[in-house]
């Protein structure tokens, strides 16, 4: 089942997910995830976006022909911890299917340590760098109820206040289809 993505203004993408009673069968809630999220083009999507406040995100960077070191990234995430964060702080160009049509550079640690549960409910513990450390990091940002436009300049948030408004009001293109708090 494809949800439709939820817009910048909701509350539910600024709240702390919850996490999940381990041992719940999650096997329909992941597939829908990836089918709304290859639905809408994305490389992540976490479960806040498709309104359910859940430790839970998915990624799919396979199809990014550019970097090969994501030829095998392609998971879901259960109640994930990062444990450390560490290495060069380094700056890329991150977007959101929540706040469609904006992309601005984010500076981020260049590497995590991460705890988290597979769709089996088994525990791993394991370092990500680069790309990979990047998206999880966004990801993760979603389950804390925090956004990529946070990490911008004042001056910057303030550039962007309109286009967030018609965001929030779903005055907005996009291919996929969303859920606008304010839409009337
Ligand atoms: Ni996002």
């Amino acid at each position: 089942m494809v949800y439709p993505i939820v817009m910048y203004g909701d509350a539910v993408l600024r709240k702390r997910a919850e996490d999940i009673k381990k041992g719940t069968d999650m096997t329909a809630l992941v597939a829908d995830m990836f089918e709304t999220m290859y639905a809408a083009h994305g490389i992540g999507l976490a479960a806040p976006q498709i309104g359910k406040s859940v430790r839970l995100f998915v990624v799919d960077g396979t199809t990014l022909e550019d970097e090969p070191d994501l030829h095998d990234f392609k998971m879901p995430f259960i109640n994930p911890v990062i444990l450390d964060e560490d290495g060069e702080e380094w700056e890329m160009e991150e977007g959101c299917l929540s706040i469609p049509n904006i992309r601005e550079d984010v500076t981020r640690p260049e590497r995590i340590t991460l705890r988290y549960f597979d769709v089996n409910w088994n525990e791993h513990t394991h370092v990500f760098d680069g790309m990979k450390a990047r998206i999880i990091q966004h990801e993760y940002d979603h389950l804390e109820g925090k956004l990529f436009i946070d990490y911008l300049s004042p001056l910057k948030k303030r550039m962007l206040k309109g286009k967030l408004a018609n965001i929030s009001k779903g005055d907005v293109d996009t291919e996929y289809r969303i859920a606008a708090p304010l839409k009337k």
